[in-house]
């Protein structure tokens, strides 16, 4: 048996945090080898809730899980963690945009950073999920001088589970059938979802559906889905998302498949044209604990005009926090 790794996770008492934290203890996260100590972070009133959560983890009786943190202490819940999902901010309600979560959640970021710059392990790996993920990705990172800016990313694989879930039911295929789906920049309505280096059992994507329907219900639809979910649960979306949380960390942790890419936000280099530092959503390879971004995909003027419509929107995020960086 592995030791164990200590794995971060904040709003531990929210609805998220109760459809990820048995998921990660049970190891569908780091696998069926590597147990797990939970460090739960919360904000003080929820800490009775939190209890009971951890009453619950402990009641499971996880083989893998070798011990609880909880707090309302960053510093506490940062204290040598190798992994940090940021799960904890408020989500939207009806007629929101993500963005106009900034302000709220803004604040939380920053000092979750500078947390994460003081105590956590120099090559932790930081999932955010709290919205908007990517801007938040980068204030925590930006107010981490000392770790390397790629610890840092934001979640779009739910946004690529949701394109493969589509793409799969249009073309009688399963999700497993399909290769090479890519979700291009912000998790918001400007991202891009893109099937033009997509396969279906070994078939271009793009010669299986009509371009109509690819423009107007493909790429609405993956753009808006977690609009439609909160319409129709009056909720945001909760296990779908801890679900995606997961995927994000165990292909991170443990690699991609040969053969296939996934969907992740990082820090963009510059890659495709798109403004380096955003945190962009790119297809990438994993190995070895580290990403990469593909490379050398043609892009059509389609595309192009949607990769930089999503970059402009990042840009825009960023430049309202600026005020928020400690990094300069
Ligand atoms: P929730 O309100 O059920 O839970 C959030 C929890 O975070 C609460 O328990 C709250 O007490 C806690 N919290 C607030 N501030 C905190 C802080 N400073 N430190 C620690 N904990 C804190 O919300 P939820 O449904 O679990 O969603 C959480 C976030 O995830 C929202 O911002 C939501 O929009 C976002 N989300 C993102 C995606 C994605 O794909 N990136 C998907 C779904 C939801
Ligand atoms: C989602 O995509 O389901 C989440 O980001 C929640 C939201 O506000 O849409």
């Amino acid at each position: 048996m592995k030791s164990p790794v200590r794995v971060a996770v904040t709003g531990a008492a929210g609805q998220i945090g109760y459809a990820l934290l048995f998921r990660i203890a049970a190891g569908d996260m780091l696998g069926k080898d590597q147990p797990v100590i939970l460090h739960l972070l919360e904000i003080t009133p929820a800490l009775p809730a939190l209890n009971g959560v951890v009453m619950e983890l402990n009641d499971c009786a996880f083989p893998l899980l070798a011990g609880i943190v909880a707090t309302d202490d960053p510093n506490v819940a940062f204290k040598d963690v190798d992994y940090a999902l940021l799960v904890g901010a408020r989500p939207r309600g009806p007629g929101m945009e993500r963005k106009d979560l900034l302000e709220a959640n803004g604040a939380i970021f920053a000092p979750q950073g500078k947390a994460l710059n003081a105590h956590a392990r120099r090559d932790v790996k930081v999932l955010v999920v709290g919205n908007p993920a990517n801007t938040n990705a980068l204030i925590a990172q930006q107010n981490a001088p000392d770790l390397d800016p790629r610890c840092f990313t934001a979640m779009v694989r739910l946004d690529h589970n949701r394109a493969l879930s589509q793409l799969a039911e249009k073309t009688g295929a399963h999700v497993t059938d399909i290769r090479k789906m890519t979700i291009w920049g912000n998790h918001s309505s400007t991202q891009y979802p893109d099937i033009h280096h997509a396969t279906v059992k070994g078939t271009a994507a793009t010669s299986l559906v009509d371009q109509a329907w690819y423009r107007d219900s493909f790429i609405p639809t993956v753009q808006q889905r977690g609009a439609a979910i909160i319409k129709a649960r009056g909720a945001s979306s909760a296990a779908s998302a801890a679900s995606a949380a997961i995927d994000h960390m165990r292909s991170w942790a443990l690699g991609t498949e040969p053969g296939d890419w996934v969907s992740m936000a990082i820090p963009s280099d510059g890659s495709y044209g798109i403004a380096p530092g955003v945190i962009y959503g790119y297809p990438v390879t994993c190995k070895n604990g580290k990403y990469e971004i593909v490379q050398g995909l043609e892009i059509n003027a389609f595309s192009r005009e949607r990769m930089d419509a999503t970059d402009k929107e990042l840009r825009e995020e960023r430049a309202g926090v600026e005020h928020l960086f400690a990094r300069k």
